[in-house]
This record gives structure tokens, C-alpha cells and sequence, in this order.
């Protein structure tokens, strides 16, 4: 594997492909006598939606418009995109069935262009699967070659023929090289790295996105600053471990570095995904402790609470070193929420072991938790591993935990009842009209209403508006109360 950074001189190739493609579909329309529509499905993490916002902004400029929402995310489209994870259980099944479903859709519109592309794209067995059982599959590419969708979508259109470009090698194209179509008027996406080099031991990402590679730190300042002056109020910054952010840049600069500087670019919220417990600094927590502006949310994943089964998971801590980091966080980030990540049923998990996890669960009183059952990502170490779990033994230990977990999650929104929180809201909540939903900066989620005395000036969603909310009811994922002023007036 090799990384390749891509720079301005690599835009020839891109910028020709995307103007050949806007002519192509441009004839295509006026032939239709309407305006060309895609489909983008994306899966996974913020990673994958940030791909699919350089996606989206790419067939912008081809001329394509976002179909409108029918309520059927498998709506055809002249160009579908399926932007894949792997990391969500029974993925390949998802991904299959669903282009089984677009296989009518192709034969009545022979122009239609089905594109699959994303981390399950760099599994050879899903490549091959896909080349050989679902022909009518136009495009196959990988996440680590996003900047040359163009340059693919071209040839698939103008030979007839199916594509598939998985690659070994792990590119670098910073932002700027993107016309990027931010999905969320309020929040931006920013990855500030790619790639991952922890090999954990069930993970399929540093196969999926290859090395650990770091943006330009003057790059991401230029961008942070546009996105500023744009009022964005809302930055996150992405990466599988932004705290190793950094390695093999020149400049010495660290993830601490970053932050601060974002945090100095004035937005009302900085927030940032993942750390890894190993290379989380003192300085970051500080940081997040002294800057208003910097979120008051932690997620740092544990994964399970026994020295030996971390041993086996590759993940370099014990949980002493995982308590301590806890601790600090509470005692500098007052207010400030934990969460986490936690694998149940890693193969050769005792019933000690997922004791010990239950106890670090109550020790850190996790203010939410992702928990996952154990499922074995094939060409993974742990896929050699001996002793798996059996099924019912891994269901009753879940269990378990959801109920600790649950109790905790309510605990932490108890503790906001009474408080008047500053909340960024993201627009009408799903709870129905007249009602609002948000977050706060210690990320909980906030439902609320607004007294009729309050008169309301501009977009109605409020979507990117900063008001004060006081929470007067706590729920189990979530807390509710009343808006008692608008802030950002
Ligand atoms: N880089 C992030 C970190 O280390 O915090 C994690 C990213 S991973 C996409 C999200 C979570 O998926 C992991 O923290 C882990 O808990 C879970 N996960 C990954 N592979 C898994 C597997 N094979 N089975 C069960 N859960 C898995
Ligand atoms: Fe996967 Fe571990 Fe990398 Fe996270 S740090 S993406 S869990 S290998
Ligand atoms: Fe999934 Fe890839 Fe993210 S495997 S979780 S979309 S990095």
C-alpha cells in the first residue's frame, strides 16, 4: 500500500471529466424532456456522509438534481449511488438485496447508472460478488478514490461497459479539490484525516480505508475559516482517531493544534469523532474544559472492560488507563457527557470478563453507549480467533447491558432537569409541528416548544438558530423543555 496525495495539478483530468459528463446529461435530459435525478444511498459513519457530500456536490456539477423524497429510499434515479459500510451487521445482505431491487428499474431505462461504491467495495469477495452476479452494475469504486468518480462515470458511460476500480492505493485529495454539497445548513463535516492503522482485532475500517493519512493543517485552516464566514455554526471533525492526527505531516502540528484553532475560527460548537483511548492527550481535555466552544462530549470507546479481553481485541490500554482518562474528564469538563463504544461476545469472552466490562460500565456511568454484538468481519484477526460466543449466551449478556446502560443514559438526562441550556437546533423535531429539536453542547438531545409570547423572525425550522431551552422533563434517550429565548438575534 501507498499513499498518494493528490494536489491541484491532478484537477485536469477531473475538471474535463465532470464538464463531458454535464454535456452527456445534458443531451440525455433535453432526449427526456426532463431534468436528470440521482439517488444517493449512504450507510455507516460520518466518514461515509462526508464522502457522500463530495458525491452529491460532484453530480451537482454534472447537472444531475437530488431526487425528491418519496418516503422509498429505493426510489430509482437516472444515476443511483449506493455509498456502503461494512461495518453494520448483515451489510452484504442489505447491499445486495437492495440492487436486486434496481435490476427492473435498469431494464426499463437502459440509461439509468448504477454506481456501488464505499467501504464494502474494498472486501474482493463483495467486488467479485457484484461484478459477477449483478452485471448491470455500471460502477465499482473505492472510498480511497472518490476523486476519480468523474473520471469512472465517464468511462462507464461512454464504453457501455461495467467498471470496477479497487485500488491499492491510499489517496489524499483535500477538500478544496471537491465542490461539496453540505447536507445541513448548520453543521459542517470536515475529515481531518483518513484511514486507520490500529488493527483492532474485529475491525474491518483499515482494510476498508487503508492507511492513516493526515490533511494539511493550513488546508483545514483555510477551510475552517471559510466555513466561518459562511456561518456555519456547527463543525465536526472527522477522523477514526483525530487523536493521532498529524502522523507523517511535516509540521508537527497535533490534534490539540487543531482544535484550538477551530475553536479560535469562533463557531458556537466544536466537535470531533473518534479518539482511541492510547493517544488521547491531557491537552485535549484541557482544551475542551477551558474553550466554551469546544463540545462538552467525550466519545472514547472502550469496548469491553477486561485487561485480557482487550489483549485479544489489540486494543493497547487496560482499563486502569481507561479510568484515569475518565476521571480526568470529569473532573476538567464540568457538565461534560462520556459516551462509548462496546462489543459484546468477543470470541473467547468469559463470563468474568463481561463482569468486568458491567463494572466499568457502572465505574465511568456512561451518559450513552453504541453497544454492538460481536459479528466476525472476514480477513480480520479476530476471524482466527477460537472459542466464539454462542448466540444465546452473547443475547442474555446484551441484555444485560442495555439495562445498565439504559438506567445510566437516564440518570445523565435526569441531572439536566431544571438547567437552561444553550441549544443549537437542528430544526422541527420529529415529534410533530410545533415542537423543536437540538443539542446541547454536552451533545444530549434536546425536544422542545416554544410559548406563544415568543415571535419567531425568518426560516421557521429554526434549523442553525442558538436559543436557551430550559429542560424540564427527562426521557430515556433524550430530555425535553421549553425555548425561553433565541440567543443569535
Ligand atoms: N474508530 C472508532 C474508535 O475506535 O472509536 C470506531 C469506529 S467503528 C466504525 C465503530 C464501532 O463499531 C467500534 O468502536 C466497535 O465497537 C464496532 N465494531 C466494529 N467492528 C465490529 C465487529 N466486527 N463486531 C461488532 N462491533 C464492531
Ligand atoms: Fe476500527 Fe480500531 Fe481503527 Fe477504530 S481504531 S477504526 S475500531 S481499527
Ligand atoms: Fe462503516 Fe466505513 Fe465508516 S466501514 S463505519 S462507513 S469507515
Amino acid at each position: 500500500m501507498s499513499i498518494v496525495r493528490v494536489t491541484d495539478a491532478d484537477s485536469g483530468e477531473f475538471t474535463s471529466a465532470l464538464k463531458e459528463l454535464s454535456i452527456y446529461f445534458g443531451r440525455l435530459s433535453e432526449k427526456k424532456g426532463r431534468d436528470l435525478t440521482y439517488n444517493l444511498l449512504t450507510y455507516g459513519c460520518q466518514l461515509n456522509e462526508a464522502d457522500s457530500e463530495k458525491l452529491s456536490g460532484m453530480m451537482a456539477s454534472m447537472g444531475l438534481v437530488k431526487a425528491e423524497d418519496s418516503g422509498n429510499e429505493l426510489a430509482p434515479a437516472d444515476v443511483v449511488v449506493m455509498n456502503t459500510c461494512s461495518v453494520r451487521e448483515n451489510a452484504d445482505k442489505h447491499l445486495f438485496g437492495n440492487l436486486g431491487v434496481f435490476k427492473t428499474a435498469k431494464k426499463d431505462d437502459p440509461d439509468m447508472i448504477i454506481a456501488v461504491c464505499g467501504c464494502m467495495m474494498k472486501v474482493p469477495a463483495n467486488v467479485e460478488k457484484v461484478r459477477k452476479s449483478f452485471p448491470y452494475v455500471d460502477l465499482v469504486f473505492d472510498s480511497q478514490q472518490i476523486h476519480k468518480f468523474p473520471e469512472f462515470l465517464r468511462e462507464a458511460v461512454s464504453t457501455g461497459k461495467q467498471v470496477a476500480r479497487v485500488g491499492d492505493i491510499d489517496y489524499i485529495a483535500d477538500d478544496d479539490f471537491f465542490p461539496i454539497d453540505r447536507q445541513r445548513k448548520f453543521r459542517a463535516l470536515v475529515p481531518i484525516m483518513y484511514g486507520c492503522d490500529n488493527f483492532c482485532g474485529y475491525c474491518i475500517v483499515p482494510y476498508a480505508r487503508g492507511r492513516e493519512r493526515s490533511r494539511d493543517f493550513d488546508k483545514i485552516k483555510a477551510e475552517l475559516e471559510e466555513l466561518a464566514a459562511l456561518g456555519y455554526k456547527e463543525v465536526m471533525l472527522l477522523g477514526q482517531n483525530v487523536n493521532s492526527y498529524g502522523k507523517g505531516n511535516a509540521d508537527g502540528k497535533k490534534f490539540a493544534d487543531v482544535l484550538r484553532m477551530a475553536s479560535d475560527c469562533g463557531f458556537a460548537h466544536v466537535r470531533f469523532m473518534s479518539s482511541h483511548p492510547k493517544d488521547l492527550s491531557d491537552e485535549v481535555i484541557e482544551l475542551m474544559g477551558e474553550r466554551d466552544n469546544i463540545e462538552k462530549h467525550l466519545h472514547l470507546a472502550m469496548q469491553s472492560g477486561s485487561d485480557s479481553c482487550l489483549k485479544r481485541m489489540n486494543r493497547p490500554y487496560t482499563i486502569k488507563d481507561f479510568y484515569m482518562i475518565a476521571d480526568l474528564f470529569r473532573e476538567k469538563v464540568e457538565g461534560g457527557s462520556l459516551t462509548t463504544d462496546i462489543i459484546v461476545g468477543f470470541p473467547g469472552e468469559t463470563d468474568e470478563e463481561f463482569e468486568d466490562t458491567l463494572k466499568a460500565v457502572e465505574y465511568c456511568k456512561f451518559d450513552a453507549a453504541f453497544t454492538f454484538q460481536y459479528s466476525v468481519r472476514p480477513g480480520t484477526a479476530a476471524e482466527k480467533l477460537p472459542d466464539r460466543v454462542p448466540q444465546d449466551v452473547v443475547t442474555e449478556r446484551f441484555g444485560r447491558l442495555l439495562e445498565l446502560q439504559n438506567a445510566l443514559a437516564a440518570e445523565s438526562n435526569q441531572k439536566k432537569v431544571g438547567q437552561t441550556c444553550r441549544v443549537l437546533i437542528e430544526g422541527i423535531s420529529k415529534q410533530g409541528e410545533g415542537t423543536y429539536t437540538g443539542r446541547t453542547i454536552s451533545n444530549h438531545l434536546v425536544n422542545f416548544t416554544i410559548p406563544e409570547d415568543i415571535t419567531i423572525c425568518g426560516d421557521a425550522s429554526l434549523e442553525g438558530r442558538l436559543a436557551m431551552v430550559r429542560i424540564d422533563r427527562a426521557r430515556p434517550y433524550s430530555v425535553d423543555g421549553v425555548m425561553e429565548s433565541l440567543i443569535d438575534e
